[in-house]
Protein backbone atom coordinates (compact mmCIF):
# COMPACT_ATOMS: atom_id res chain seq x y z
CA UNK A 1 0.00 0.00 0.00
CA UNK A 2 1.37 3.65 -1.15
CA UNK A 3 2.23 5.12 2.66
CA UNK A 4 2.11 8.47 1.50
CA UNK A 5 -2.17 7.74 0.77
CA UNK A 6 -2.54 5.79 3.42
CA UNK A 7 -4.55 8.24 5.82
CA UNK A 8 -7.40 6.91 7.78
CA UNK A 9 -10.76 7.98 6.79
CA UNK A 10 -12.34 11.10 8.88
CA UNK A 11 -15.87 11.38 10.13
CA UNK A 12 -17.33 15.03 9.63
CA UNK A 13 -20.90 16.05 10.02
CA UNK A 14 -21.98 18.66 7.57
CA UNK A 15 -25.20 20.59 7.80
CA UNK A 16 -26.15 20.74 3.76
CA UNK A 17 -29.11 22.40 2.81
CA UNK A 18 -30.81 22.41 6.47
CA UNK A 19 -30.08 18.47 7.31
CA UNK A 20 -27.43 17.56 9.44
CA UNK A 21 -25.30 15.03 7.10
CA UNK A 22 -22.64 12.67 8.45
CA UNK A 23 -20.05 10.61 6.73
CA UNK A 24 -16.52 8.89 7.16
CA UNK A 25 -14.20 10.56 4.48
CA UNK A 26 -11.01 10.49 3.07
CA UNK A 27 -8.89 13.84 3.86
CA UNK A 28 -8.74 14.76 0.25
CA UNK A 29 -12.04 14.52 -0.40
CA UNK A 30 -13.10 17.53 -2.23
CA UNK A 31 -16.11 18.94 -1.42
CA UNK A 32 -17.24 19.23 -4.68
CA UNK A 33 -17.49 15.44 -5.03
CA UNK A 34 -18.59 14.99 -1.11
CA UNK A 35 -22.27 16.52 -2.44
CA UNK A 36 -22.25 15.14 -5.87
CA UNK A 37 -20.71 11.46 -4.91
CA UNK A 38 -21.03 10.83 -1.51
CA UNK A 39 -24.70 12.82 -0.95
CA UNK A 40 -25.93 12.62 -4.15
CA UNK A 41 -26.26 16.62 -4.65
CA UNK A 42 -25.76 16.52 -8.52
CA UNK A 43 -26.61 20.03 -9.18
CA UNK A 44 -23.39 20.90 -7.85
CA UNK A 45 -20.86 21.05 -11.14
CA UNK A 46 -17.95 20.49 -11.81
CA UNK A 47 -16.18 22.45 -14.61
CA UNK A 48 -12.12 22.80 -14.47
CA UNK A 49 -11.95 21.14 -10.90
CA UNK A 50 -9.41 23.57 -10.40
CA UNK A 51 -11.12 26.78 -8.35
CA UNK A 52 -11.21 28.67 -12.40
CA UNK A 53 -14.51 28.64 -13.45
CA UNK A 54 -16.69 29.04 -10.42
CA UNK A 55 -19.71 26.62 -11.70
CA UNK A 56 -19.20 24.37 -8.56
CA UNK A 57 -19.87 27.20 -6.22
CA UNK A 58 -21.79 26.90 -3.47
CA UNK A 59 -22.81 28.42 -0.47
CA UNK A 60 -20.41 27.92 3.21
CA UNK A 61 -21.64 29.41 6.19
CA UNK A 62 -23.34 31.81 4.14
CA UNK A 63 -20.23 32.82 1.76
CA UNK A 64 -19.74 31.99 -1.53
CA UNK A 65 -16.70 29.22 -2.06
CA UNK A 66 -15.74 27.22 -5.01
CA UNK A 67 -16.07 23.57 -3.50
CA UNK A 68 -13.78 22.10 -5.88
CA UNK A 69 -11.20 24.32 -3.48
CA UNK A 70 -12.46 23.23 -0.01
CA UNK A 71 -11.82 20.01 1.88
CA UNK A 72 -14.79 18.19 2.85
CA UNK A 73 -13.48 18.11 6.42
CA UNK A 74 -13.05 21.57 5.76
CA UNK A 75 -16.45 21.85 5.96
CA UNK A 76 -16.98 19.79 9.09
CA UNK A 77 -19.47 21.53 11.53
CA UNK A 78 -20.16 23.97 8.57
CA UNK A 79 -23.53 25.07 7.01
CA UNK A 80 -23.81 24.41 3.17
CA UNK A 81 -26.36 25.31 0.84
CA UNK A 82 -26.01 24.13 -2.68
CA UNK A 83 -28.31 24.82 -5.48
CA UNK A 84 -31.28 21.76 -4.33
CA UNK A 85 -31.34 24.16 -1.09
CA UNK A 86 -32.62 27.17 -2.99
CA UNK A 87 -36.07 26.20 -3.80
CA UNK A 88 -38.48 25.64 -0.75
CA UNK A 89 -41.73 23.52 -0.67
CA UNK A 90 -41.33 23.23 -4.41
CA UNK A 91 -41.91 27.49 -4.72
CA UNK A 92 -38.50 28.99 -6.77
CA UNK A 93 -36.69 31.37 -4.79
CA UNK A 94 -36.33 34.96 -5.91
CA UNK A 95 -33.04 34.09 -7.58
CA UNK A 96 -33.96 31.34 -9.47
CA UNK A 97 -37.57 33.28 -10.52
CA UNK A 98 -35.27 36.18 -11.63
CA UNK A 99 -32.57 33.57 -13.86
CA UNK A 100 -35.76 32.63 -15.42
CA UNK A 101 -37.62 35.73 -15.92
CA UNK A 102 -34.48 37.28 -17.40
CA UNK A 103 -32.82 34.53 -19.35
CA UNK A 104 -30.09 34.58 -17.46
CA UNK A 105 -29.26 30.95 -18.56
CA UNK A 106 -28.68 28.91 -22.05
CA UNK A 107 -26.84 25.11 -21.54
CA UNK A 108 -27.54 25.99 -17.87
CA UNK A 109 -24.29 24.03 -17.25
CA UNK A 110 -23.00 26.94 -15.04
CA UNK A 111 -26.48 28.19 -13.85
CA UNK A 112 -25.79 26.50 -10.25
CA UNK A 113 -23.03 27.90 -9.57
CA UNK A 114 -24.28 31.47 -11.06
CA UNK A 115 -27.26 30.88 -8.61
CA UNK A 116 -25.38 30.14 -5.80
CA UNK A 117 -23.04 33.36 -6.52
CA UNK A 118 -26.01 35.50 -6.80
CA UNK A 119 -27.39 34.09 -3.72
CA UNK A 120 -24.13 35.16 -1.84
CA UNK A 121 -23.87 38.27 -3.46
CA UNK A 122 -27.17 39.27 -2.48
CA UNK A 123 -27.51 37.71 1.13
CA UNK A 124 -23.84 40.57 1.50
CA UNK A 125 -25.90 43.18 -0.33
CA UNK A 126 -29.26 43.40 -0.83
CA UNK A 127 -29.12 45.99 -3.31
CA UNK A 128 -25.92 45.51 -5.32
CA UNK A 129 -25.33 47.99 -8.24
CA UNK A 130 -24.25 46.92 -11.61
CA UNK A 131 -20.66 47.16 -11.51
CA UNK A 132 -20.81 45.37 -7.69
CA UNK A 133 -22.75 42.28 -9.22
CA UNK A 134 -20.12 42.27 -12.43
CA UNK A 135 -17.61 42.17 -10.29
CA UNK A 136 -18.58 39.38 -7.88
CA UNK A 137 -19.08 37.22 -11.29
CA UNK A 138 -15.83 37.38 -12.17
CA UNK A 139 -14.76 34.59 -11.01
CA UNK A 140 -17.87 32.40 -13.22
CA UNK A 141 -17.29 31.34 -16.87
CA UNK A 142 -20.05 31.08 -18.34
CA UNK A 143 -19.46 29.94 -22.16
CA UNK A 144 -23.15 31.17 -23.14
CA UNK A 145 -24.67 34.26 -22.22
CA UNK A 146 -22.39 36.93 -22.36
CA UNK A 147 -23.55 37.69 -18.54
CA UNK A 148 -25.38 40.45 -19.87
CA UNK A 149 -28.56 38.57 -18.81
CA UNK A 150 -26.99 36.76 -15.78
CA UNK A 151 -25.97 40.30 -14.62
CA UNK A 152 -30.05 41.42 -14.94
CA UNK A 153 -31.33 38.41 -13.49
CA UNK A 154 -28.76 38.97 -10.32
CA UNK A 155 -30.71 42.63 -10.07
CA UNK A 156 -33.86 41.58 -10.73
CA UNK A 157 -33.78 38.95 -7.61
CA UNK A 158 -32.49 41.90 -5.53
CA UNK A 159 -35.92 43.85 -6.93
CA UNK A 160 -37.73 40.89 -5.95
CA UNK A 161 -36.07 39.77 -2.79
CA UNK A 162 -36.92 43.43 -1.86
CA UNK A 163 -40.61 43.31 -2.84
CA UNK A 164 -40.26 46.52 -5.34
CA UNK A 165 -40.84 43.84 -8.75
CA UNK A 166 -44.32 43.17 -7.29
CA UNK A 167 -44.97 46.86 -5.99
CA UNK A 168 -44.16 47.70 -9.80
CA UNK A 169 -46.54 45.11 -11.26
CA UNK A 170 -49.08 46.21 -8.81
CA UNK A 171 -49.34 49.25 -9.42
S1 LIG B 1 -15.07 23.16 -10.94
FE1 LIG B 1 -14.66 24.37 -9.23
S2 LIG B 1 -14.01 26.25 -10.03
FE2 LIG B 1 -14.26 25.00 -11.78
S1 LIG C 1 -25.34 29.05 -19.59
FE1 LIG C 1 -23.97 27.75 -20.68
S2 LIG C 1 -22.11 28.00 -19.63
FE2 LIG C 1 -23.39 29.49 -18.74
Amino acid sequence: MDQATDVAPIPIAVTVNGQLRRATVEPRLLLAHFLRDTLGLTGTHIGCNTAQCGVCTVLLDGRPVKSCNVLAVQADGASVVTVEGLARDGELNPVQEAFWAKHGLQCGFCTPGAQMLAAGILAEDPHPTEAAVREALDGLYCRCTGYENIVRAVRYAAELMSGAAEAKEGA
